[in-house]
């Protein structure tokens, strides 16, 4: 894949920032920067995920080596997460070039909790050091870069196992829930293969249907058409935990753990299901998210 792909994406983005503003609507990727995909925000859900690695996860103080981010997004928030934890090197890829600087800076705008959310896996003081560090990069790729973040895209996840550079922590955060069934054997395979020795796997996976989680969740398991990519990057490609533990467990050699998986028991389910979309039960069918979770074992198989 080359940069021309990223093009339609940062253009489709800036079109419909001016279109809002003429509106006098806000921005609503400024009001996810400013809101769930604030620092604050995300340093919530990165303490939450790292916190299922139990010791395998450097505490305060300690050299926690490489992590590798798949699936960046627009507003680098784990990333600057990662370095703030105190990742000597963070690698943020994206199957895009999303990533937006003013997203970033509002992203970053007036952390308040972040630094008692991370206190479980950094002292106080590095954490001030580390985001002053973050902060008068401005946020640029090259600034970036000189501290120990980098970002690539477009890249996959494939391609760097072309080098010999492996992670202490491969991550993801509602992505691999877009990508189409065909292509997750082969991304699972590969962030496993990228694992450094006893390092750690942490997805995190968004079964909801994205179009309207909160009233219909389970909406696009109805019959319909065809599901393709652009469903998938809208919507979710629908895949069930049944099937997500399946394919962490065969197209890797980890042992996988599921330390998350809620149940959503209150809302409607469609009359029917589309026979394409594979569930053993009905929990199944309603598990609305899932973590995954193994470590790679001490020493190369
Ligand atoms: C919903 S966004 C989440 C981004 C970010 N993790 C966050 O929480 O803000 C999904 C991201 O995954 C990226 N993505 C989808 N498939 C990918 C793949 N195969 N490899 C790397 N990134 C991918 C998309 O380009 C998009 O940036």
């Amino acid at each position: 894949m080359n940069s021309e792909t990223s093009a339609p994406v940062s253009l489709r983005r800036h079109l419909s920032a001016w279109a809002n503003r003429l509106r006098g609507r806000e921005d609503p990727n400024l009001r996810a920067a400013r809101q769930h995909r604030s620092f604050d925000a995300m340093s919530g859900i990165l303490a939450w995920m790292l916190s299922y690695a139990g010791d395998r996860v450097p505490r305060p103080g300690a050299s926690r080596g490489r992590a590798l981010e798949i699936g960046t997004g627009q507003f680098m928030a784990h990333a600057a997460g990662l370095h703030v934890c105190g990742y000597e090197r963070v690698l943020t890829i994206d199957r895009y070039r999303q990533v937006s600087i003013p997203l970033v800076r509002a992203s970053m705008e007036s952390p308040v909790l972040s630094r008692r959310l991370l206190s479980p896996f950094v002292n106080h003081d590095d954490f001030v050091g580390r985001l002053g560090r973050l902060e008068a990069t401005g946020y640029d790729p090259s600034g970036l870069a000189r501290v120990g973040v980098e970002y690539r895209a477009p890249m996959e996840a494939v391609a760097l196992l072309e080098q010999p550079e492996r992670f202490d922590l491969v991550f993801s955060y509602t992505v691999l829930e877009h990508v189409p069934p065909q292509e997750i054997a082969g991304l699972l395979s590969a962030s496993a293969r990228l694992l450094a020795p006893g390092g750690v796997a942490l997805h995190f996976v968004d079964m909801e249907d994205h179009r309207d989680p909160r009233t219909a969740p389970f909406a696009f398991l109805a019959p319909g058409e065809a599901w393709g990519e652009a469903a998938c990057g809208e919507r979710g490609n629908r895949l069930r935990a049944s099937e997500w533990r399946r394919l962490f467990r065969e197209e890797t050699p980890l042992d996988w753990s599921f330390p998350y998986a809620p149940v959503r028991h209150g809302a409607p389910l469609p009359e029917q299901i589309d026979p394409r979309v594979k569930a053993v039960d009905v929990l199944d069918l309603r598990t609305t998210a899932l973590v995954a979770m193994a470590i790679a074992p001490d020493s190369p198989q």
